[in-house]
């Protein structure tokens, strides 16, 4: 948790890109702003609740301006350039079982579907349960090195349980050409047996597996095309991101190694 400067809107919380600015700790709540689909999140938040899912923030609350108020849950959540004890294998591990944990209860609960849920980063392929979309390290809470917690639900949207672990691995593994992996984490990290490791804690089934390479390479397309939509929008945040990283090069490079070396991950989920 990075937390700077107390001013009068509360504490000032770093961590994402999207709100960058413009989440607040105010000492139990976190004030941010409301996504579109606030009010079928916070439906779906408390339906969590209900079904014993400890491991997200409870709304309390929108206000007239737009803003939606929710638990604060404590711990530390890591923000790039990532530290080393937030990419160890016990920290994948636990948010593999976590992720396992919210799908779980997820499936259980109804999707409303007369909301406008966000396309971004959706699944294409639909489904009937509500995926998270946006579990990077910023969007996790940790305490003794392992996931306690998911945060940030504002991409959430239908989709097929395969789709998460895909974006999941996305940013955990990371699913990213060695140059581009080792300029926001801890080099050495080996994607194969990582992979592995996050389908063997979520408990990703056989027939999953076999789909998930193709679903990394489907999903790195949906970010590059968000991050294309942002930074044509004139988001100044991704516009800087996007040329400090290294461009639209740096998005080819991932997708053509992800290409290069699908097979190995295929033999690395299903050995
Ligand atoms: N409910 C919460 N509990 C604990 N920390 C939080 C909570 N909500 C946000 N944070 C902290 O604030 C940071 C930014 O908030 P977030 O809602 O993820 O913003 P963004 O939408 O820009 O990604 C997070 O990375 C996390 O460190
Ligand atoms: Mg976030």
């Amino acid at each position: 948790m990075t937390a700077e400067g107390e001013t009068a809107e509360g504490e000032a919380l770093i961590g994402g890109m999207i709100n960058a600015g413009a989440v607040f700790r105010h000492g139990a709540l976190v004030e941010r702003p409301a996504p579109r689909t606030a009010r079928a999140l916070h439906t779906h938040l408390l339906a969590l609740a209900d079904h014993g899912f400890d491991a997200a923030p409870i709304p309390v609350g929108l206000t007239e301006d737009g803003r939606e108020q929710l638990t604060f849950i404590p711990g530390d959540v890591a923000l790039s350039p990532y530290p080393h004890w937030v990419m160890t294998e016990t920290a994948l591990r636990s948010v593999g079982s976590l992720l396992r944990r919210l799908h779980d209860v997820s499936a259980a609960i109804a999707v409303d579907a007369d909301a406008r849920w966000p396309r971004s980063l959706a699944d294409p392929a639909g489904g009937t349960m509500l995926c998270h979309n946006d579990v990077c390290p910023d969007n996790v809470v940790f305490r003794d090195g392992r996931a306690v917690a998911l945060i940030d639900f504002d991409m959430a949207a239908p989709g097929r349980a395969v789709w998460d672990v895909a974006m999941t691995a996305r940013y955990w593994i990371p699913m990213l050409d060695p140059a581009s992996a080792t300029a926001h984490h801890p080099a050495g990290l080996d994607a194969p047996t990582r992979l592995r490791i996050l389908a063997d804690s979520y408990g990703l089934s056989p027939q999953e597996r076999a789909e998930l390479p193709d679903v990394i390479e489907q999903a790195t397309a949906s970010c590059r095309a968000f991050v294309a939509d942002r930074v044509a929008d004139g988001d100044p945040v991704y516009a800087q991101a996007l040329s400090e990283r290294g461009g639209w090069q740096r998005w080819d490079r991932i997708q053509e190694w992800l290409t290069a070396h699908r097979e190995m991950f295929t033999s690395a989920l299903l050995s």
